[in-house]
């Protein structure tokens, strides 16, 4: 059996997010399941709550990875098409700010996140702490672009930076074993490496007024809940509504010693 102290620091830190994550879903609930090695401990916690309590829900997988991880862990999935609409959605994230103000797509997931976050009555965001930053930009912004005229996008989008008063950034398309990354929708990724974002909202609309871009990583306004982990099993609940934040401790090696996968 697995034991929490053989856990790497970073993954007790999300695991204890995700593990008081998964106590906001309740029976019958559409929930929409992010994506992300956060994300996969919040499905695995999951699975083991759907064993303990015998609840039932219908799930919405953001990528091919997360539907692979539900299947592996007999969690109930459907389409975005067919429940139209998510009591609750779990996600990682690659920064959050003090805005909650959040970067995702470092796992390539940016599209279907952005739109499953849309649907979704309450997004909650799990991460470990160091994800929590003063502004956002350390972490490269993914921007999800069509395979056709790619280049000259890229182009638009050097005008832009250029325009909002970007300096000494770096544009990289994102690679896969050599080859240009393709995301679960065919298409391709530039990762913004911006140091700084200042304006994340003006960003973002200027980006996605690009044609080509289909989605960039910046989600404004869409976190509802943050949970933040630590490694020794502490975790702050930060609820943006009503500006409070409050603290909780999990028991990772109970926690083990109960989980059935
Ligand atoms: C996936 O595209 C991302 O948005 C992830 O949610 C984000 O990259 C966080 O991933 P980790 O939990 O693996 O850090």
């Amino acid at each position: 059996m697995i034991k929490s102290v053989d856990l790497k620091d970073i993954d007790r830190a999300k695991l204890a997010a995700a593990a008081i994550a998964v106590e906001y879903i309740k029976d019958g609930m559409n929930v929409g399941l992010g994506t992300g090695s956060t994300a996969a401990w919040m499905i695995k916690c999951l699975a083991n709550k759907i064993y303990k309590e015998g609840i039932s829900i219908k799930a919405v997988p953001t990528s091919n990875q997360t539907a692979k991880l539900a299947l592996e862990y007999q969690i109930q999935t459907t389409t975005l098409d067919e429940v139209k609409f998510l009591d609750i959605t779990i996600d990682g994230t690659d920064e959050c700010d003090k805005n909650y103000n959040l970067i995702k797509g470092g796992g390539a997931a940016l599209l279907h996140e952005k739109i499953v976050a849309a649907a979704s009555n309450k997004v909650i965001i799990v991460a470990d702490q160091m994800k929590y930053v003063d502004s956002l930009g350390s972490f490269p912004l993914p921007v999800e672009l069509i395979k056709f005229g790619s280049s000259s996008s890229k182009e638009c989008i050097v005008s832009i930076l250029n325009k909002l008063g970007y300096k000494n950034y770096q544009i990289n398309q994102r690679m896969n074993n050599n080859f240009a990354l393709k995301t679960d929708e065919g298409n391709f990724i530039l990762d913004l490496e911006l140091t700084k974002i200042l304006e994340p909202l003006l960003l973002s609309r200027e980006l996605n007024l690009v044609p080509g871009v289909v989605e960039n990583g910046l989600f404004i306004n869409s976190c509802d809940l943050l949970i933040l982990g630590e490694k020794g099993g502490k975790v702050s609940v930060h609820e943006p509504s009503r500006n409070m934040v409050s603290s909780r401790n999990v028991d990772l090696d109970q926690m083990f010693h109960e989980f059935k996968y």
